[in-house]
């Protein structure tokens, strides 16, 4: 099988080629490299472009006519940027991607998967979601994730195209191979945030300490990349065995802010002091996912623990410098 990932020189779209190809799928990336790195797409065939620029979907589809899905990562993904630019973000994010599915029905390409995200639902109470639950997106770039599912939906509904929409919680960690890992080198998550104090011998925030979860800090559902990669091979081989539109992916288990220091904790040797201040503007409490339709449909369960995560993400850290530069 081959499939087109557009966002394929990004960190989770470079991650769902490397599963592709360690599981006999030919992944053909696109990508404008706006964010992502050119290396990541290193003895992969590549294209340099935009996902909205029609002459080049037809260039790539005549020269791989045998495509048969795409998974399509492309994105502006910093929450900050979309409340500052939501012209901008609404522009790459749901425009193009209306461009994109044109130019794909035109050539013909039948089954897609969006990369969604689990930041468009309202938490309960209990913190857990599932693909029924509420919808209530904070932040443009959020929103423009629920847009785009909504749209997609109605493409999918009357045009030859099935889209898939997978909904990811909080990606960590890197390939288990190194091949790639997260591009920047201070990510803004709270993992990210561990790191930079463990790198510099200060004292990790946590940021919101009276939440109403079991500690008062927030709480997320941190899924290995790797695993939200994996999870994509399954749904290309088991595309045509289901008919729902929504899985969400995550582990099914919430960690706290204070849970994730202690796991990072455990895992370097020598420890970050941890200190409370109050939550930056825009912060939620946080979800967690229920996981049996994942389980159900894709056949697929996540296999590493939010230990190995750390791991593979301070791995990453220390060896990124030679793959990027
Ligand atoms: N990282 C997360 O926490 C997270 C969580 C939920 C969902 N997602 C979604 O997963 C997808 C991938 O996210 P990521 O974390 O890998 O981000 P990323 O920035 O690493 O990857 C996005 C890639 O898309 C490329 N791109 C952006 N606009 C493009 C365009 N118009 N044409 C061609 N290429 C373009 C960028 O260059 C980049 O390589 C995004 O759709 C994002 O919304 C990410």
């Amino acid at each position: 099988m081959k499939v087109l990932i557009s966002g394929g020189a990004g960190y989770i779209g470079s991650t769902v080629a490397s599963a592709c190809l360690d599981a006999g799928i030919t992944p053909v990336v696109l990508d404008s490299l706006v964010t992502g790195r050119r290396e990541f797409a290193r003895g992969r065939a590549f294209y340099e472009g935009d996902i909205a620029d029609g002459g080049l979907i037809d260039t790539i589809f005549a020269e791989h006519p045998d495509i048969e899905a795409v998974v399509h990562c492309a994105a502006l993904i910093v929450v900050p940027d979309s409340v500052a630019d939501p012209v901008g973000y609404y522009r790459a994010n749901v425009a193009k991607s209306l461009d994109f599915v044109e130019h794909l029905l035109r050539n013909g390409c039948e089954r897609m998967i969006f990369s969604s995200s689990a930041s468009i639902y309202e938490a309960g109470d209990d913190f857990t979601v599932d693909e029924s639950s509420g919808l209530a997106p904070q932040s443009p770039y959020a929103r423009t994730k629920a847009v785009c599912e909504g749209m997609f939906a109605d493409i999918s509904a009357t045009q030859p195209i099935r889209i898939l929409s997978l909904r990811y919680f909080n990606p960590i960690g890197a390939d288990p191979k190194m091949r790639t890992g997260l591009q920047l080198r201070r990510p803004s998550h709270a993992l990210g945030k561990m790191i930079e104090a463990w790198e510099e011998g200060t004292p990790f925030q946590v940021t919101g300490t009276s939440w109403p979860t079991r500690d008062g800090s927030g709480i997320r559902d941190y899924i290995h990349v790797w695993d939200l990669a994996t999870a994509h091979v399954a749904a290309l081989e088991r595309f045509g065995s289901f008919t729902e539109d929504v899985i969400n992916l995550g582990t099914g288990r919430g960690t706290t802010v204070r849970e994730l220091a202690d796991a990072f904790n455990e895992v370097v040797e020598r420890p970050i002091e941890v200190v409370e201040t109050g939550p930056r503007p825009g912060d939620v409490a946080g979800a967690y996912t229920r996981t049996e339709l994942a389980r159900r449909l894709l056949e697929w369960e996540p296999r590493h623990t939010v230990a190995e995560g750390i791991r593979h993400s301070l791995e990453w850290a220390r060896i990124r410098p030679e793959i990027l530069g």
